[in-house]
Order: structure tokens, then sequence, then C-alpha cells
């Protein structure tokens, strides 16, 4: 099964939004295998974001995800990482679609709740700056036998 990093941000767990963004995730089929409730660090940032660093947001965007908890996450399923950025919208919730997190919940690039991997590469890397290998629990979800029409 694919696996993606998502991550609640402060601003989503300020709101009281993180039962609503973790419903949403687990009634589409997903499982969740990692969770926790923390202050990430300025080197968990740095890294997280690392493609970012220089850019013009990437002070504001540190100073955000550093302001207060988090949850990361770490979500299994068949193309975890593509349905959870489909799940999760456009960067801009004022632009994302009505349906999705962003689209329903926020309304700017700055306060845009949560973050999901771009890719399986970076879900990897992620994982790895958050979670360690006995993190990640295993456990069936009661729906699987009915969710796939064929199992891998
Ligand atoms: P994320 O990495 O958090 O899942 O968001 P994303 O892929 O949709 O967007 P990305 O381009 O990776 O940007 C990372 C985060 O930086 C903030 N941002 N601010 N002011 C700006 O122009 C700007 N652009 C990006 C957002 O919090 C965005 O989610
Ligand atoms: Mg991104």
């Amino acid at each position: 099964m694919d696996r993606t990093f998502v991550m609640i941000k402060p601003d989503g767990v300020a709101r009281g939004l993180t039962g609503a963004i973790i419903s949403r995730l687990e009634k589409k089929g997903l499982k969740l295998v990692a969770a926790r409730l923390v202050c990430v660090t300025e080197t968990q940032v740095m890294d997280q974001y690392r493609e970012h660093a220089g850019k013009p947001f990437f002070p504001s965007l540190k100073s955000y995800v550093m302001s207060g908890p988090c949850m990361p996450m770490v979500w299994e399923g068949r193309n975890a990482v593509a349905v959870v950025r489909h799940l999760i919208g456009a960067t801009n919730p004022a632009e994302a679609a009505p349906g999705t997190i962003r689209g329903d919940l926020g309304l700017d690039t700055g306060r845009n709740l949560v973050h999901a991997s771009d890719s399986p590469e970076s879900a990897a890397r992620e994982i790895g700056i958050h979670f360690t290998e006995k993190d990640l629990v295993e456990y069936r979800r009661v729906e699987e036998p009915v969710l796939y029409e064929w199992t891998e």
C-alpha cells in the first residue's frame, strides 16, 4: 500500500478542525497509521520545506508552521499521495475547489490548514523527518475487504 505524509498546520489545530480533517481522510477509506500532536522543530520545518528555502514566503511559512502545535500523520491507501492532494485542494484556499479541505475550510494561502506530500519520494522523505518505522502501526480497517475491487 502507498503511504503519504500529512500535517495539520497550527491554524487547523487552533481552530479545532483536527477531527473534521481526519474524518474526511478516514471516510475516503484511507488508513491512519501514525499521528502525533507536537510543536515541530526548526530543523524539521527547514527539512520538510527545503525546496522553498530562499523563496520570499519562506520566513513567514516557517514562523507559521512553528506558531503552535501541529499534527503530523501518516496515511495509507492505494495512490495515497495523489488522492490526498486532491482531497486537500489547491494551495490558495480562496481558489481551492468546494468539497476540498482548503476549499471548504480556509481563505488564505498563508493559513491553508494542512500540508500533504506532493510525490511518493517526498512522502518517504517527509515521513522520515517526523516518524521512525516503529511509529507506524499495522492493523486492518473493517471495510478493507470491500474498499478495493482487487487487492495487491
Ligand atoms: P504544502 O507543501 O504545505 O502541502 O502546500 P502546497 O504543496 O500546496 O504548496 P507549496 O507550493 O509547497 O507551498 C508550501 C506552503 O507555503 C505557503 N505558501 N505561501 N505567500 C505565498 O505565496 C505562499 N506560497 C506558498 C503555504 O502555506 C503553502 O502551503
Ligand atoms: Mg508543497
